[in-house]
This record gives structure tokens, sequence and C-alpha cells, in this order.
């Protein structure tokens, strides 16, 4: 499978900052992993114009349906004519601020396949949760719940990001990143059969330069959802590069 390394630039970003695609699309002529950068809705076609073939652009959400009276709310047909080609779904920050479930996170997921988009679907525990035991069990019900039934596997991206991480410097230990995907990969395979061996797993939260090439040493790490570090091109090169070289 193709490695993918992510960019959410979250709500950053004004014009001036797409200087930092220019300057990716400028490094990564025949890019060695996928890459990807979800600007600020308002960049979208700015950015896809910028991004050139090497650069993959993104949403940072969507709305369940596909036109309609929905005041504020993007639909995913709408990303795909600005240029985008991926989706972010179900970031922790969404769940929080826009008390979005796994229900919400499913029928967004099924609007995103049905244009033609490849969700990166988001699940993690929060603080109160690992210390409490149950980020295995929350990660089980978060991916079952946010995924509709019948998928390919190669049709969607699942990135594993633990809120404490997200953000704070801390990153959680290799054993701890280890235990989650491998999770992730035997509850995709046990509902998705063998193509759930072609889902990319994301791994996400603090990523930087210097801790990433370690991180992408884990078994079933198979790229990055990279926040802070992705608005700087210097920064998520350091990123891409690593994980071209794991
Ligand atoms: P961070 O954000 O890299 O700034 O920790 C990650 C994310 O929220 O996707």
């Amino acid at each position: 499978m193709r490695k993918l390394a992510a960019g959410n630039w979250k709500m950053n970003g004004t014009a001036a900052t797409l200087a930092e695609i220019e300057a990716l699309n400028a490094r990564y002529d025949a890019a060695p992993v996928d890459i990807l950068i979800c600007p600020p809705a308002t960049l979208l076609s700015r950015a896809a114009d910028s991004a050139g073939t090497a650069i993959a652009i993104g949403g940072q959400d969507c709305h369940p349906a596909h036109s309609g009276a929905h005041t504020g709310d993007i639909a995913s047909d709408m990303l795909k004519d600005a240029g985008a080609t991926y989706v972010i779904l179900g970031h922790s920050e969404r769940r929080t601020d826009h008390n979005e479930t796994d229900a919400t996170v499913r029928v967004k997921t099924v609007a995103a396949l049905n244009t033609g988009l490849i969700p990166i679907v988001c699940v993690g525990e929060t603080e109160a949760e690992r210390d409490a035991d149950q980020t295995l069990d929350v990660i089980r019900t978060q991916l079952g719940g946010s995924l509709p039934d019948g998928l390919d596997g190669g049709d969607f991206v699942v990135a594993y990001e633990p809120v404490w991480a997200i953000g704070t410097g801390r990153v959680p230990t290799h054993d701890q990143i280890t235990e989650v995907h491998d999770l992730m990969r035997a509850e995709l395979t046990a509902r998705f059969g063998d193509s759930a061996t072609e889902t990319r797993l994301l791994y996400g939260g603090s990523v930087k330069p210097g801790n990433a090439a370690e991180i992408f040493a884990l078994s079933n790490v198979d790229g990055a959802l990279v926040g802070g570090a992705s608005l700087k091109a210097d920064d998520f090169a350091g990123i891409i590069d690593a994980l071209a070289g794991a």
C-alpha cells in the first residue's frame, strides 16, 4: 500500500499560507508517499491550484447531505468540486466542539464515499479513558460505530489520535501505539475481510520531524495525521521524508 502523510491545518491559514503548499509542490515532484494537505474550506480551491499533482487536497469535515438548507455546512460534493480527494471525519475536535457521535461520523462517511472522496475516519481515547483502562474498548466502539457496513479496506483511511496527545507534545509509548494499531487491524479484518490489509492506519498526535521515524517503524502504522507540524513546509517535509524512509 502507499503510505500517507496527511496534514490537518485546522482553523489556521490564509492566502499567505499557500506558500507552504507551493514549497512542498516544488520539493516533491515524484512523491515517495501520498501527501495530503487539508486546509480550511476557504482555501480549498486555491490550495488545489497550488498543490500540483504530487500533493492531494482534502476537507476537514462534510455534511451528510449532498445539498440543501444547512447554513454554514459544506457538502462532500462541494469539497470534491473545489479539488478535494479526501476528507477528515470525526476528528476529536469535531466530536467535542460539535457533539459528533459515531453515528454522525458514519453517515458522513457514507456521504463522502458516495461522492468519491476518501474518508479519514478518526478515533481516539481521552486521557480519563486511558487512565481508566478503557482505551481498547473506546477504540473498538468508535471504529465499529463510525464505519458503515460493506466497505472495501482500500476505500478509507483510519487515524488513531489519542485526544491527550493532540497539540500537547505528549506522545504515547511505542507499545501503546502498537497495541491500538494492531487492534484496529484485527477489528477491520474481522469486519471487512482480507481487504483490511489495504486500509491505511495513521497515527496522529504531536508527530514532529524528530519523532516521526520511530513512530513509522511501528507495526501497522502506515502514515500520520499531522496538525501543528503540517503548517510549515520544512517541518512537514521532515515527516514526509521519515515516512518515505520507513
Ligand atoms: P497535532 O494535531 O499534530 O498538532 O498534535 C494532530 C491532529 O489533531 O490531527
